[in-house]
């Protein structure tokens, strides 16, 4: 049986003012029905996977608790006492998986991104499956659409049964690079979920980072229950290194492999790729809340607290909250890290 573990700590603030460093984006309802986390949970069910694990920082376990209390009620929580990004995180997750008896394939699943097709994804988790059971390290690709910064890109070597092998693994090129990549063609965007069995990933982790791996283990056998959680030893994973799996492993595994994702994908990592994903009007607005748009085109208009009007705009991105209210064009929203950064400056 599959073993999913969901990565919940991350702490973005691309989409402010919606989400904060005390609310990430993976707690907020921003498509579909539930949060983003509670539609990854959802999206297992036809797997007939095992109860999840949940992988998340001890400063956000209230919130973690409260929306898995009915969706996941059997889910283990696991807690980080601060974030040492994706690595340890899942190392943590496949110590655990594997002191439960057996070695089984860890589903590695971001709590964050947005899939429109579930029976597609399950399909695809399920042709990656003989893949994993052989021993390679699984990562799901999607088709590159721009030269985008932010992801892993895979060179796709040889066919293999279901996939291919991964050539070569590039986390975060320059724009410089990412251009290159794809304009040479046949490579794929790294979707940043996997699959593997717990065995392989640690191996891996032994050969390429033996002290992360050691922190990992220290903090695992030294974590204790308390309440519905399970705490990772505070010092031993404090200790570990700070990396994320794609820099840590991916870009330096030899058995590596890549099946193509057959459903439609976003990490949801701007407003303009929240647009992009949102049910839009005959002209190509997407608005929620009370919102009123007059002679408006191509936006996003989100009103959580007031009533919000447009009247002669276009491309536009509006969010309205109950502190701070957002406005920039569609294709530089973006760039809402910098007024982030500005106002953490400016205290
Ligand atoms: N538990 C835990 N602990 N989860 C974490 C931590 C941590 O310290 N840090 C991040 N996460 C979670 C995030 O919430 C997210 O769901 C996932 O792990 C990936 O982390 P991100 O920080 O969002 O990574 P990224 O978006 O920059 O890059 C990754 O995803 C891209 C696709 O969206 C990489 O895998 C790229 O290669 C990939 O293209
Ligand atoms: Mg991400």
């Amino acid at each position: 049986m599959i073993q999913p573990v969901i990565l919940s700590g991350g702490s973005g603030t691309r989409l402010w003012p919606l989400s904060r460093e005390s609310m990430p984006k993976q707690y907020l309802e921003l498509c579909g029905e539930g949060s983003l986390l509670q539609q990854t949970l959802a999206r297992l069910a036809p797997l007939g996977a095992k109860e999840p694990i949940v992988m998340g920082h001890q400063a956000q376990r209230f919130l973690m608790a409260e929306q898995l209390r009915e969706k996941a009620p059997e889910a283990r929580f696991v807690l980080e006492p601060e974030g040492r990004n994706t690595a340890p995180a899942i190392a943590c997750a496949a110590l655990l998986a594997l002191a439960d008896g057996d070695d089984p394939v860890l589903l590695v699943l971001p709590a964050d991104h947005g899939i429109d097709d579930t029976a597609r994804f399950c399909a695809s988790v399920r042709q990656a499956e003989p893949l994993a059971q052989t021993g390679h390290l699984v990562t799901f690709g999607v088709t590159p659409t721009h030269p985008e910064t932010g992801y892993g890109y895979i060179a796709c070597g040889e066919a293999l049964e279901g996939g291919f092998r991964v050539e070569r693994f590039i986390e975060k090129p320059d724009v410089e690079r990412a251009k290159a990549l794809l304009e040479e063609g046949a490579h794929l965007w790294n979707s940043g979920m996997f699959l593997f069995k717990a065995s392989r990933y640690l191996e891996e982790l032994s050969r390429l980072q033996p002290d992360m791996l050691k922190a990992c283990e220290e903090a695992v056998a030294n974590a204790h229950e308390d309440l519905d959680f399970l705490r990772l030893g505070e010092a031993a994973f404090c200790a570990s290194p700070s990396d994320s799996i794609d820099y840590a492993v991916m870009e330096q595994c030899h058995t590596a492999a890549v099946v193509p994702l057959q459903a439609a994908w976003s990490d949801i990592g701007s407003f303009r790729a929240l647009w992009e994903t949102l049910e839009k009007d005959a002209v190509g607005n997407a608005q929620r809340g009370d919102v009123w748009l007059e002679d408006t085109r191509d936006s996003l208009v989100l009103a959580e607290h007031r009533l919000v009007a447009t009247l002669g705009v276009d491309n536009l991105v509006v969010v309205e909250t109950a502190d701070a209210v957002l406005v920039a064009p569609r294709d530089q929203a973006q760039r809402v890290k910098e007024v982030v950064a500005a106002l953490k400056r400016a205290g």
